[in-house]
Formats: C-alpha cells, sequence, structure tokens
C-alpha cells in the first residue's frame, strides 16, 4: 500500500505529452493549461507530416508512433492525442502498446456530447477522420436514435497552417461547408477537427456561435477528471514546465499558434 502511494506521488509530477501535426491541438493545450496551470506538459507539432487528413491509415500509424515513442523517451505520464485524425485512425491499434495512458479526444468525448440531448448532429472533420466515420460510431455508441451528418473539409488544416485562413478561398469555402450542413437542420456542428476553432470567426459568419461544439472543453474536463481518479493529478502548487517540438516550421508554428496560446520560445526541431 505504502509503495503504490509513493509510486504515484512520484507518477503525478511527471509530464504530459500532447501531440497534433500542428497548432490545432493548441485548442485543447491551452484550455488544458488554463485548468491545470500544475501539469508539467510537453507538446509536439508534426508539421513536417502536416495535413494528416489526407494521409492513409499506414501513414498514421508511423506519425503516432514516432511521437509516442518519443514522449516514452521522456518518461511522460500520459499522452494526449490532442488530433481527432490520429484518435480516429490509429488510436485502437496502439493503445496498448506503451506503458503510459492515452487520452484520445473523440472516444473520450463521445459520450458527454451524447449526454447533450441532440437527435441530430453535424461533423466538420478531416477526410481521414470521415472515412472512419469514428463519431458517427462513438456517438451512436451511447445515443443509436442520433443522426450524425458528417463531411470531409480536406482544405481547412492547410488554410491555417500555411497562414490563410482569412483568405478569400477559406472564406468561401468555409460558408458553402456552413450552408450546406444547415440544409440537414442539425441542433450542433461537431467541429471535429482541433484546427477548425481557428476558423471560428468565418465560422460564425455563417452560422450562429452556438451551434458549433468544440470538444475541447469537455476533453480536458475528462482528462482532469480520469488523472484526478488514478490519483495522477499534479497538485503541486507551482506553475508547470513547459517544452514545445515540432518535427519542422519553427517559426510558423510560433506564429500560427498566436490566435490560442502564446508559445515565447522557439520549439525544438526533431
Ligand atoms: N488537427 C488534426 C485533427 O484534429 C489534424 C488535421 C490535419 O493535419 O489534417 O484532426
Amino acid at each position: 500500500m505504502k509503495r503504490s502511494t509513493d509510486i504515484n506521488n512520484q507518477i503525478k509530477y511527471l509530464p504530459l505529452g500532447f501531440f497534433d501535426s500542428g497548432v490545432g491541438g493548441l485548442s485543447v493545450y491551452a484550455r488544458f493549461k488554463k485548468i491545470l496551470p500544475n501539469e508539467n506538459t510537453i507538446y509536439f507539432g508534426d508539421l513536417k507530416n502536416m495535413p494528416y487528413g489526407s494521409k492513409s491509415k499506414d501513414e498514421l500509424l508511423s506519425c503516432s508512433r514516432r511521437i509516442l515513442d518519443f514522449f516514452e523517451e521522456k518518461r511522460v505520464k500520459a499522452v494526449v492525442i490532442a488530433c481527432n485524425t490520429s484518435s480516429a485512425t490509429t488510436y485502437e491499434i496502439i493503445k496498448n502498446e506503451y506503458n503510459f495512458k492515452i487520452y484520445p479526444i473523440i472516444q473520450s468525448c463521445a459520450k458527454v456530447i451524447s449526454d447533450i440531448t441532440m437527435k441530430k448532429v453535424g461533423v466538420f472533420a478531416t477526410t481521414a477522420t470521415i472515412n472512419t466515420s469514428a463519431y458517427k460510431r462513438e456517438l451512436q455508441k451511447y445515443n443509436p436514435e442520433i443522426q450524425v451528418y458528417e463531411t470531409a473539409c480536406p482544405n481547412w488544416t492547410s488554410y491555417i497552417e500555411n497562414g490563410l485562413a482569412d483568405s478569400e478561398e477559406c472564406v468561401v469555402d468555409v460558408s458553402e461547408k456552413v450552408k450546406t450542413m444547415l440544409l440537414n437542420k442539425p441542433d450542433k456542428i461537431i467541429l471535429g477537427c482541433t484546427h477548425y476553432p481557428y476558423l471560428m470567426k468565418t465560422l460564425t459568419k455563417y452560422a450562429p456561435e452556438d451551434i458549433f461544439l468544440d470538444p475541447a472543453e469537455i476533453f480536458v474536463e475528462f482528462i482532469k477528471s480520469d488523472l484526478t481518479k488514478s490519483g495522477m493529478l499534479n497538485s503541486a502548487g507551482k506553475t508547470g514546465l513547459e517544452e514545445f517540438y515540432v518535427s519542422a516550421n519553427p517559426k510558423e508554428f510560433v506564429k500560427n499558434a498566436k490566435l490560442f496560446y502564446e508559445v515565447r520560445r522557439l520549439p525544438i526541431v526533431i
């Protein structure tokens, strides 16, 4: 008993790893830091392989494994897959390959999302996520009656990562997708890619803000409650340490991150 308490006491000070193809996961990370500022964290943005949405399952698997191997070397206590595409395509395969907890965004949020009484739900996500129907499958596990309308948005991540979120091309693309989705009369539209909250200004030109559901908040609450239950929450009363890594383009990462998070030092390229 004493021994396991000691181990838990050590584990809780270890960092949590977060990853995404780029700045998208910072929409989750920023919320996490707000509610759990004590946690030590490491963020990895896989900019060299961005966008994930157009990659095959095998390519995505090798991206996930490379990043999880890196986090294993860093001795993390858990990894947050702050990427819907990786959660949809690789989580079920890699979930038992590592000795730390792995939190996938879609599977962690599905129950709470399906509890918010909804009959019709729209989902905007990457092509790879939509091809798996992961949102539909996970939501219908908890509410078989729910109707799910899924739309792939193949270019949205690249607009954001290339600093083109305000371009005419992006605005036209977003407006067309929103208008078409609204024809289904959804109660909510899930932003099923962590990059899409970066487009909120444009999205809300074509539909009311409260129709859009960014799973980040639900996700962060889920992680907090699970860390608490497993005795892994870092309750040390000081601000957590942060490390940022990318696989390419550190300057672009810092610049595009700004809307959600101030990355104060250039990330290390690995
Ligand atoms: N932001 C990621 C997601 O949540 C990946 C986007 C991409 O690289 O295509 O799906």
